[in-house]
C-alpha cells in the first residue's frame, strides 16, 4: 500500500497499519511540538484514518457499522496514546523548567551571624538622650585615670579605704603612692572634676561611662560595670533641684509609676550626701527599697578646689548604675547575663531598647 492510496474504511489491516505507525509517531515525539507535529500529521483532516473516517458515509448501510467501529476504536486508541504522550512530556517539561530554576542550596552562603546591640550600650545612650534633652550636655573622660582626679580633686584623703588595692586596680603606682598613681577609675566622678576645670559656668553635664573595681564576677557584681555621672553647678541650686532631676529620671527610666526616696549616706565630694533608693515591688522576699545610686550636694572643698567661689555658686551631683538600672527596669536576676555576651540574651533588647 502506498500513501497515496486511501484507506479503505473496511480495510482492518489498513487501519491497524495506520494506528501503529502513529503509535510509532507518538512515542517517537520527544518534545510538545514534534508530538504537535505527530498528531497533525496522524488525526489532522489530511490524516488517512481521518479521511478513511469521512469515506464511512457512504458505504452500504451493512458495512457502516463494522467501519465504523473499526475506525471508532483505532481514532480512540490514538486520542488517548497522543494525550497520555502529551502528558508525559509536559511533565518532563515542568520537571526541566524546575531544574533549570533551581536555587543550589549547596553554594556556600554568607553565615555569619547577626550581631545585636548589648543592652548597656543601648541604655547608655538612652540615658543621653534624657539628659540632652533636659539641655545637659555629655562630658567625657578616660577609663585610665589620674589617682588624684580619681580620689584626692574629689576630697578623698590619703588613706581613704577606697584608694586600697582590694577596691582599686593601679595601673601606675600603689595604694602607697611612690610614683604619682595612674588607676583604672573607680567612679565616673572624676569627669566631674575635669568638667569643674575645663568648663565655664554654670555646667549641666551627664557621663554615662566604664567603671572598674577590684570586685569578683558575681550575680550582683562585675569588675568592669558602668555608672552615669550628673554634676550641674550653677548660682542657687539646692537639693530640691537635685530630687526633682533625679525623680525626672527614675520615671524615664522605670515609667511613671517610679517611686524615689533620699536616704542620708557619705560621700568625700558631696555635703550633704544621700543614697536614692527605688521602691521595687518585685524585690525578692517582697516589695521594698533598693539602692539605684549616690548623690548630693557638690562639696565647697571640691568647689574651691576648682577655683570656683563656693559662696557664689552650688551645685548637685549623682552617679547612678546603669548595670543595675537595667537589672531592675527588665528583672534580671543574674550579672552574668549582662556581662557574657551571649547574643541570645542581648537580641531580646532589639536594636532601639526597651526590650521592644
Ligand atoms: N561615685 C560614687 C560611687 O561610685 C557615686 C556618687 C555618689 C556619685 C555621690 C556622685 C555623688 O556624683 O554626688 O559610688
Amino acid at each position: 500500500m502506498t500513501t497515496t492510496t486511501p484507506l479503505s474504511p473496511l480495510d482492518a489491516d489498513g487501519v491497524a497499519a495506520a494506528v501503529e505507525e502513529a503509535l510509532a509517531a507518538v512515542t517517537a515525539a520527544t518534545t510538545l511540538e514534534e508530538l504537535k507535529t505527530a498528531r497533525l500529521a496522524h488525526t489532522g483532516d489530511r490524516a488517512p484514518l481521518t479521511l478513511a473516517n469521512r469515506e464511512i458515509g457512504r458505504l452500504a448501510p451493512k458495512d457502516k457499522a463494522t467501519a465504523g467501529r473499526l475506525l471508532g476504536q483505532a481514532r480512540g486508541r490514538l486520542q488517548q496514546a497522543i494525550a497520555a504522550r502529551q502528558a508525559e512530556l509536559e511533565a518532563e517539561e515542568e520537571e526541566r523548567r524546575l531544574r533549570e530554576e533551581t536555587v543550589d542550596v549547596t553554594l556556600p552562603v554568607d553565615r555569619r551571624p547577626r550581631g545585636a546591640r548589648h543592652p548597656l550600650e543601648i541604655l547608655q545612650e538612652e540615658v543621653g538622650d534624657f539628659f540632652v534633652a533636659m539641655g545637659w550636655e555629655i562630658a567625657e573622660g578616660p577609663e585610665v585615670e589620674h589617682e588624684w582626679l580619681n580620689f584626692d580633686a574629689l576630697n578623698h584623703g590619703p588613706d581613704h579605704p577606697a584608694r586600697q588595692m582590694a577596691d582599686t586596680f593601679y595601673v601606675r603606682g600603689t595604694a602607697e603612692r611612690e610614683t604619682p598613681g595612674l588607676v583604672l577609675r573607680t567612679h565616673t566622678s572624676p569627669v566631674q572634676a575635669r568638667t569643674l576645670l575645663e568648663r565655664d559656668l554654670p555646667v549641666y553635664i551627664a557621663c554615662p561611662g566604664k567603671v572598674f573595681r577590684n570586685d569578683a564576677l558575681d550575680a550582683t557584681h562585675t569588675p568592669v560595670f558602668h555608672q552615669v555621672e550628673g554634676l550641674a553647678v550653677d548660682r542657687g541650686l539646692t537639693m530640691a533641684h537635685l530630687k526633682g532631676t533625679l525623680d525626672h529620671f527614675a520615671r524615664a527610666m522605670f515609667g511613671p509609676e517610679a517611686r524615689t526616696r533620699l536616704r542620708p549616706s557619705f560621700f568625700p565630694f558631696t555635703e550633704p550626701s544621700a543614697e536614692m533608693d527605688l521602691w521595687f515591688p518585685q524585690k525578692k522576699g517582697g516589695a521594698g527599697w533598693i539602692e539605684w545610686g549616690g548623690c548630693g550636694m557638690v562639696d565647697p572643698q571640691v568647689l574651691v578646689a576648682a577655683g570656683i567661689d563656693p559662696d557664689e555658686y552650688t551645685g548637685f551631683a549623682f552617679g547612678m548604675g546603669l548595670e543595675r538600672t537595667l537589672m531592675l527596669r527588665h528583672g534580671i536576676a543574674d550579672m552574668h547575663d549582662i556581662v557574657e555576651g551571649d547574643m541570645r540574651f542581648s537580641r531580646q533588647f532589639g536594636t532601639t531598647g526597651k526590650g521592644n
